[in-house]
């Protein structure tokens, strides 16, 4: 068990004398908590993916103070990019953008592009301006679990040797959207809290030509199939009648699934004495915030959990939950498929 610090300034120059010598550090942000290492400390963003259990074909995001600081590890920087980060950062938009030789292969996983943001949380960006060099951090939770929304949710996943600065409940609570800008085409390879809408406002109200690019082959790599999931099995419901005798009908199919998908280890129950439905608030910024926080307790003392789809959540503000709710499931019924 670590030693709490008496004072933000003393977390800060803890972190800071972690992160010189190359070891790993939790991070608020205002989406989610990152393991955050050097850019500059090969062994440090090592150690990102051995205590995460994260595949390395998976990229880290670069977090910076700035749009300066940035911009430099970017080999093309368009006016959307430009436009973007002035309009965005700091805030839940990370800009995917061919990189320059300083970012090494182990933080895009072979990609000849870097992911860039600057993070929204005051005690992060901070130690970022301190550091003065970018940090790459994915979220902090075990790959395909849960990501974490507060300090207690890092040291419940990765264990109490991981520093973790505490800046209290994430604001915002799902991950940033991600979007690949290649010259004046632009891309969602993952839906956030920022949507297509408000970057289309942005770029026309800045006069900045642009065009949408969709292609079914554009995924981030780090967005498998199964993700977020949370401590006991969730199971996906098209409608509340589905409930009637779930444990019994259920039950045999979760036994069909396999143990292990793409690396991420499938978690069945054996019986199921306890249904927990999951509660979310109707309000979409509310129910983002409390998403990650709620899959977490609402899972204690249940065999499994239950999200039942409302018709209020066909609004597009639901669009990014729901995608993370949908790889969060083990399966979806009653349509027997996995989501
Ligand atoms: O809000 C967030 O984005 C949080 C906070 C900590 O900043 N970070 C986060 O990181 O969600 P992570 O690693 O859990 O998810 C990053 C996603 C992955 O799906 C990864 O594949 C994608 O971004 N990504 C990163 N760099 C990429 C690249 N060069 N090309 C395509 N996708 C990339
Ligand atoms: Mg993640």
């Amino acid at each position: 068990m670590q030693s709490k610090p008496r004072s933000s300034e003393d977390a800060l120059s803890k972190a800071l004398d972690i992160l010189e010598r190359g070891g790993v550090v939790g991070i608020p942000t205002e989406t989610v908590y990152g393991l955050a290492a050097r850019l500059d400390r090969p062994e440090g963003i090592e150690r990102i993916f051995t205590t995460k259990a994260r595949p390395f074909f998976d990229p880290l995001i670069v977090h910076g103070p700035s749009k300066e600081l940035l911009r430099s590890y970017a080999s093309e920087w368009s006016d959307v990019s430009e436009a973007l980060a002035t309009e965005f950062w700091p805030g839940p938009l990370t800009l995917v953008v061919p990189k320059t030789a300083g970012v090494s292969d182990m933080v895009t996983s072979g990609l000849s592009t870097v992911g860039l943001r600057v993070p929204r949380q005051p005690l992060t960006l901070e130690l970022l301006r301190r550091v003065n060099v970018g940090l790459p951090a994915p979220s902090a939770n075990r790959f395909g679990r849960t990501s974490p929304t507060r300090a207690e949710h890092v040291v419940a996943d990765l264990g109490d040797q991981v520093f973790v600065l505490d800046g209290g409940p994430c604001e915002v609570g799902i991950e940033s959207t991600v979007i690949t800008v290649e010259d004046r085409g632009v891309q969602i390879l993952r839906l956030g809290a920022l949507s297509g809408g408000e970057i289309s406002a942005a770029l026309t109200k800045r006069g900045v030509p642009f065009e949408w690019i969709q292609s079914s082959q554009a995924v981030s790599p780090g967005q498998v199939k199964h993700h977020y999931m949370p401590p006991v099995p969730l199971v996906w419901l098209e409608n509340a009648s589905s409930l009637e005798g779930l444990a019994e009908k259920i039950l045999p199919e979760l036994a069909l699934l396999p143990t292990e998908w793409e690396g991420v280890p499938l978690i069945r129950p054996q019986v199921i004495k306890s249904i927990s439905k999951l509660h979310l608030p109707r309000d979409p910024i509310l129910a983002a915030r409390s998403l990650y926080h709620e899959l977490r307790v609402q899972s204690v003392g249940a065999d499994l959990l239950v999200f039942v789809l409302e018709p209020w959540m066909q609004a597009p503000e639901w669009a990014a939950i729901l995608e993370r709710l949908r790889k969060a499931a083990l399966i979806r019924w009653p349509s027997n498929e996995t989501p």
